[in-house]
């Protein structure tokens, strides 16, 4: 192990990110924020984290408190104030909270309904750049800058260009399906020169790219599993940056992200109706008992499976997939219970098969944390036939719960989840091609195992005893920084 230190000093790392938790969250993104960050400061590392503080977010709840501090950031022709509002998250980790009321008060992060802010170049353009003023005012000297996502995507540029070779970055792909993609004209609004506006820049097919920019302009790339680091070099999962990728040869890099098991643990979990770990599993049949009172299941019997469903309502998720399959699915003996958020289309999609099979399928339109963690532990199987998925939490989830997931081998989902049908060692079940029948027949052999429990909590338990916590990548990352930190760009 590699202290968190540099030059006989703390190291200092600032993360940038446009969610996280215990602020805001629509997906995983949050949950490693908020993780990453708390577990490099217990290694020894000095962190801070910028965000935007949008307007869901409870000041008074977690102790938030304006500091005597005013950023004055110039932007698209105007002079923006931000106020700048302090919290701590987790032990060591000091959170700066960026306050432009006319542009993050908004009730979605990203998103009225299914439509982007229409300026959302202009909102996470001034994430970045309030986000650079601030490490100056506060003097927060990193090391490195860590920048995740397209919305900070603008940040290893920016910092190039104000501090030289003096801070590092690190950019995070969690999720190359989210481009920032925008057309020419923003880039003098994004105070940037024409000079980045090229194919080897930030250029897009024309348009200006927020997420190129933090891939080429970073010292070093990460994704958050190796299969999908390896996946985005191939055209079929590149959307058009494989090339960008393969250029980044070794300077692009997969970490498997971490669970927080602080949060994500039946033995301790307190929004569970019933704890139970490994060694006792008794309290899942009350959790099951209490899931199933909570989509209005009572009815179904101890030897119907349910199969759960925890999800952003997107392509990604492979929800086309799982539409098609849906009829051959629900006549089997089983029910599935779904919840999620996201494009109107699964949405009511969803809500008119619940009318057609109410007894086999059950829905909830929303976002739910408790009910979330109810589904991981009073379900059965847990289903994610992603399209593609850069990690995946869920399934990381389901593991700890003792409640095997049927998985898309793709991307994270393909690191985490073994076949119990092609490994000795198996934890849950995988199909390759994305097609019905390749979900249905693993489904299928999902159903198989758990009508022979002794199998059944063989790959139960192997699941429930893996250990996805956070030290270990926290840890590569960290060593990352160090070798970045000694060697510098010259590896591109
Ligand atoms: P992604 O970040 O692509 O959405 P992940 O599996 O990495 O996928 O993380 C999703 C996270 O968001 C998990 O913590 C999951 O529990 C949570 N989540 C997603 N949808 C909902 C929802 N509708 N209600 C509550 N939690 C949700
Ligand atoms: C993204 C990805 C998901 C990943 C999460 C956190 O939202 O879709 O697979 O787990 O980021 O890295």
């Amino acid at each position: 192990m590699i202290a968190a230190t540099i030059r006989g000093r703390v190291m200092r790392v600032v993360h940038v990110v446009s969610e996280v938790l215990p602020y805001c969250k629509t997906g995983g993104l949050a949950d490693v924020a908020f993780a990453l960050p708390r577990e490099q400061a217990a290694r020894g590392a000095q962190v801070a984290l910028i965000a935007p503080l949008y307007a869901g977010v409870d000041r008074a709840r977690h102790g938030l408190r304006r500091e005597p501090l005013t950023l004055s950031v110039p932007l698209a022709g105007r002079q923006w104030q931000v106020g700048v509002w302090r919290g701590q998250p987790a032990a060591g980790v000091d959170a700066w909270l960026l306050e432009v009321p006319e542009l993050f008060d908004r009730p979605g992060l990203y998103q009225d309904g299914d439509r982007d802010h229409p300026d959302n170049s202009l909102r996470f353009g001034l994430l970045c750049h309030a986000a650079l003023e601030l490490v100056v005012r506060a003097r927060l000297k990193p090391d490195v800058l860590h920048a995740h996502d397209w919305q900070a995507g603008l940040v290893p540029f920016l910092a190039r260009e104000r501090f030289g070779g003096l801070v590092e970055s690190v950019f995070t792909l969690h999720n190359l399906g989210y481009q920032g993609l925008f057309p020419a004209e923003v880039v003098p609004q994004l105070g940037l020169p024409w000079s980045v506006f090229t194919p080897e820049g930030a250029e897009y097919w024309g348009q200006f790219s927020f997420l190129k920019a933090g891939l080429v302009f970073a010292g070093r790339v990460t994704t958050v599993s190796r299969r999908y680091a390896q996946e985005i070099r191939t055209p079929e999962h590149g959307l058009g940056l494989e090339g960008v990728m393969q250029a980044l040869g070794p300077r692009l890099v997969g970490i498997l992200n971490g669970a927080d098991y602080s949060e994500w643990d039946p033995r301790t979990d307190p929004l569970l109706a019933a704890r139970y770990s490994p060694q006792d599993l008794s309290g899942k049949a009350a959790c099951r008992a209490h899931l199933l009172r909570e989509f209005g299941l009572e009815g179904v019997p101890p030897g119907r499976p349910v199969l759960g469903v925890v999800s952003r309502f997107v392509d990604q998720k492979g929800f086309d997939l799982l539409f098609q399959a849906l009829d051959e699915l629900l006549a089997l003996d089983l029910v599935l219970v779904a919840l999620g958020k996201g494009d109107r289309a699964y949405e009511q999609g969803f809500l008119a098969r619940q009318q057609a099979h109410p007894d086999r399928l059950r829905v909830r339109v929303a976002y739910d944390n408790p009910l979330a963690h109810a589904i991981e532990a009073g379900a059965d199987l847990f289903l994610m036939p992603s399209r593609y998925e850069p990690c995946g939490l869920n399934q990381i989830y389901s593991l700890r719960y003792g409640t095997p997931p049927v998985v898309r081998a793709t991307g994270g989902l393909d690191d985490t989840v073994r076949d119990a049908d092609r490994h000795a060692d198996g934890n849950g079940f995988s199909f390759a091609a994305y097609q019905p029948r390749a979900l249905l027949d693993a489904v299928g052999r999902a159903l198989a195992a758990w009508a022979a429990p002794e199998r059944y909590r063989a790959i139960q338990a192997r699941g429930m005893l893996e250990d996805f916590s956070w030290p270990a990548p926290a840890q590569k990352y960290l060593d990352l920084y160090d070798e970045l930190l000694q060697n510098g760009i010259p590896l591109r």
